[in-house]
């Protein structure tokens, strides 16, 4: 199973603990006249709540290795996605200690559940429901593709080509361009075809007009851009020297 479907399924669980921990919140301090078994639907309530940030923890390892094999910068969806998930910490932090220690505030315990489950609908639906969406519900792959190359990527040496390697359009940056090209991009690139495999195919991608998925111009310099700064889901080659771009627009150019 791919581990975007897998946090996915987590956040489901998530989310159902959420409604659990509320209905048992309401039912125990909600009514006028409590109607049901306290001391039983207090252990519930706990035991969700355990559960909960059992499973957030859990969650939150895979988030922190994927920042870390990416070294991206987090995209502002992944941004706001950290920023719930840290407030819910901080919340339920603070909740436990509420009911633990400083009883005095204990009136207020219920508005930080509130608060907790407010916020997981919004860190839910920032992360596994936009998954959801754009995978049409885990069944388009290339998501998980992309997790797999940035894992595959940093167990790579970084950098590459000595620094000789001046650039010349010729036939020798063509042929050093075609092998980063083929260790480093023909995981979700065909050359042969515009067919996509993860990206677009890239035959013919200086011949035409306009770059396949941005639609901008087919330029070098868009070209050299799209490593540097992506378009899309595709991971940054920043760390490519000029001369390996170079390269591997010479290439490219052949296609
Ligand atoms: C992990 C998969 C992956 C790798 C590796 C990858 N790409 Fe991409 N690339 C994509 C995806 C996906 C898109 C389309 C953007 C999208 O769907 O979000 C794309 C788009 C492009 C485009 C079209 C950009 C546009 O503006 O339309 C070019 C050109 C490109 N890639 C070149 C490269 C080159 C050159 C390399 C190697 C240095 C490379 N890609 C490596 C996934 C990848």
């Amino acid at each position: 199973m791919s581990i975007y479907l897998f946090k996915s399924i987590l956040s489901v669980v998530i989310i159902l603990l959420t409604i659990i921990s509320m209905y048992t919140m309401l039912e125990m301090l909600g009514r006028s006249q409590v109607k049901v078994d306290v001391r039983k639907y207090k252990k519930i309530h706990k035991a969700a709540g355990f559960l909960y940030i059992g499973i957030f923890m859990i969650a939150s390892y895979f988030c922190l290795y994927y920042i870390y094999i990416s070294r991206a910068e987090l995209t502002p969806r992944s941004n706001l996605h950290s920023i719930l998930s840290l407030s819910i910490l901080v919340l339920f932090g603070m909740k436990l200690l509420i009911t633990r220690v400083y009883k005095q505030f204990h009136n207020y315990v219920n508005i930080y559940g509130l608060l907790i489950a407010l916020i997981t609908f919004g860190m839910v639906g920032s992360s596994a429901g936009y998954y959801l969406i754009v995978s049409r519900l885990g069944t388009d792959i290339s998501f998980d593709k992309i997790a797999q190359y940035k894992h595959w990527a940093s167990t790579q040496k970084r950098g590459g080509a000595p620094e000789e390697s001046a650039f010349a359009a010729g036939p020798e940056s063509i042929s050093r361009g075609e092998v980063i090209f083929k260790s480093k991009c023909s995981f979700c690139h065909d050359t042969k075809s515009t067919e996509t495999i993860v990206g677009p195919g890239l035959k013919g991608i200086l011949k035409n007009r306009e770059l396949p998925f941005s639609r901008k111009p087919a330029t070098p310099d868009n070209l050299r851009n799209q490593l540097v700064k992506p378009f899309g889901r595709m991971p940054s080659f920043d760390y490519l020297t000029k001369e390996e771009m170079d390269d591997v627009i010479a290439f490219l150019s052949t296609l």
